[in-house]
């Protein structure tokens, strides 16, 4: 038996993202290896849920690198030394540059809290309760140089009610958003996702 693909997680904040990616591997859902978890900030509650899953966690606190670009290489640096060959960002609140971009072209995978292209950056459901829409939702994509822009592999609409307020619709989002990272996560361990341009085709299961 190959051993499972080895993913690890990028998270700034709360982790429940992290969590429902963790929960689909204890689950037996998802045949995959949890192999690190990094978080920029010390105090963010994703390094305790991985230590509460017995989840290797490492702390590369932002405000210890005197750049940028020093910090991500840290990064990728803690990344490649677990052999990790799959990068979950969830919540990961820091613009990721060339450097790991390069490294993990085709092998990062974002979650936004919006239907992109719509509503990219931050307070994206804020953002879609402000423009009126009717529907948002989340999207899992392929990282790329640009914020929210990569190739998209799965969607979930969510619709807007009357009276939604940014907790309200955030909640609703985030249940699809627990929803559908493992679905993603899922179909890349399978490998079943091909990058074409802008398109990500999604192989039928055999
Ligand atoms: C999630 O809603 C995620 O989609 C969003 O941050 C939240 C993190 O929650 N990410 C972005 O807005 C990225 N542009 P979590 O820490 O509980 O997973």
């Amino acid at each position: 038996m190959p051993e499972p693909l080895r993913v690890g997680v990028l998270a700034s904040g709360r982790g429940s993202n992290f969590e429902a990616l963790v929960k689909a591997v204890e689950a037996g859902r998802l045949e995959v290896t949890m192999a690190l978890l990094v978080s920029d900030r010390p105090d963010a509650p994703a390094l305790d849920i991985a230590r509460a899953h017995r989840i290797d966690a490492l702390c590369v606190d932002y405000k210890q690198f005197p750049s940028r670009e020093t910090h991500e290489m840290a990064v990728v640096a803690a990344l490649d030394e677990r052999r990790v060959e799959l990068v979950c960002q969830a919540g990961y609140m820091r613009i990721l540059g060339a450097g790991y971009i390069e490294r993990f072209r085709g092998r990062a995978l974002n979650i936004h809290p919006s239907l992109l292209p719509a509503f990219p950056g931050l307070h994206a459901q804020r953002q879609a309760l402000e423009h009126g829409v009717k529907v948002s939702g989340a999207t899992v994509h392929f990282a790329d140089e640009g914020v929210d822009t990569g190739p998209i592999v799965l969607q979930a609409a969510v619709l807007v009610l009357p009276g939604d307020t940014e907790e309200t619709l955030s909640s609703r989002i985030l249940a699809e958003e627990h929803r559908i990272y493992p679905e993603a996560v899922r179909l890349f361990a399978e490998g079943r996702l091909t990058i074409d341009g802008r398109k990500v085709h999604i192989r039928e299961s055999p």
